[in-house]
């Protein structure tokens, strides 16, 4: 298949639409991104690489992170994780606080905010430097050196109220070991590292090799946590829009209101696109039509 002829294609149909939806504006530091870019990228199994438009363009990763926090929590706490967060889609906006008091603290899934943020308690208390180790994944599996933007972590962290209430409600319920200045410090610093969408689509290449690093081959994850993250993407990768991208797209997807989606089709390819338009679930809006034409031109997904 000519992927680059499509991904070409893709960036030149959606070129009229640039700078549709809203750029997040609740964290200071990302409402000055220009909504006019997009940009796209594709690795496969195989390991050969294809973008289009603005794909070399680092941007705020924001919630993609939590794919990434995850897979180390995986490695570094195994199976026990699960007895803190929960395997369901929420229904919920990604930064929802309602079922929490109903279900005693315990988040609904490792990718809303309050299951990230719990995630994020389960790796202070397991790394040694927890902040060093996503530094070291995220580099380690784009074989190119990964930061953190610390104007945008200070941004989230002077403004994260909402994620501050997460935290501390969830402590009261005793589901929070560490404290919550130090579970949250991990949480925005995460949450602010700039990455490309070339970057990106390597990065997921683990998701679509069974575990296997995108670089080398050596085991990220086990096959069977490979399986489960996919899993856990298509079934609450994009928050309360999970159903309408398992319809209209059909690939587990993580998205963040940085305007990144990154996708997987297992055993094919990884691919991520770039857009910081939103629509109101917090995805970004060209970045999902990006995905679902895709899905049209290629007929890639899992079903
Ligand atoms: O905690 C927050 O609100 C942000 N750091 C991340 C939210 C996010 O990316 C949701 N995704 N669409």
């Amino acid at each position: 298949m000519d992927f680059q002829a499509v991904l070409d294609e893709i960036v030149a149909t959606l070129e009229p639409e640039l700078g549709a939806g809203t750029v997040a504006s609740y964290i200071p530091a990302l409402a000055r991104v220009s909504p006019r870019q997009l940009g796209i990228a594709l690795r496969t199994r195989a390991g050969e690489e294809f973008c289009a438009g603005d794909a070399a363009t680092r941007f705020s990763i924001q919630s993609i992170s939590k794919l990434f926090s995850l897979t180390l929590a995986m490695r570094h706490v195994g199976d026990d994780l699960w007895q803190r967060i929960g395997r369901e889609p929420s229904g919920n906006p990604f930064n929802s606080l309602v079922q929490l008091e109903s279900e005693q603290g315990k988040p609904r899934n490792p990718f809303i905010n309050a299951g990230a943020i719990a995630v994020a308690d389960r790796l202070v208390t397991h790394c040694a430097n927890a902040r060093a180790d996503v530094l070291t994944l995220l580099s380690g599996l784009c074989g190119e050196a990964v930061g953190f933007d610390e104007e945008v972590a200070a941004s989230e962290a002077a403004t994260g109220f909402r994620n501050v209430a997460l935290a501390n409600f969830m402590k009261s319920f005793g589901k929070i070991d560490n404290d919550v200045a130090a579970v949250l410090d991990l949480y925005f610093h995460q949450c602010s590292a700039a990455m490309s969408c070339v970057q990106l689509a390597r990065a997921t290449g683990y998701l679509c090799r069974d575990g296997a690093h995108p670089l080398g081959g050596a085991e990220v994850v086990s096959e069977r946590q490979a399986r489960r993250l996919n899993a856990l993407m298509l079934t609450c990768g994009t928050y309360d829009a999970a159903g309408e991208f398992a319809f209209r797209i059909g690939m587990p997807c993580k998205s963040g209101v940085g305007g990144g989606i990154v996708a997987v089709v297992p055993d094919t390819l990884s691919l991520c696109v770039w857009s910081p338009g939103l629509d109101e679930t917090g995805n970004s809006l060209l970045g999902m039509k990006a995905l679902e034409l895709f899905v049209a031109r290629t007929g890639l997904s899992v079903f």
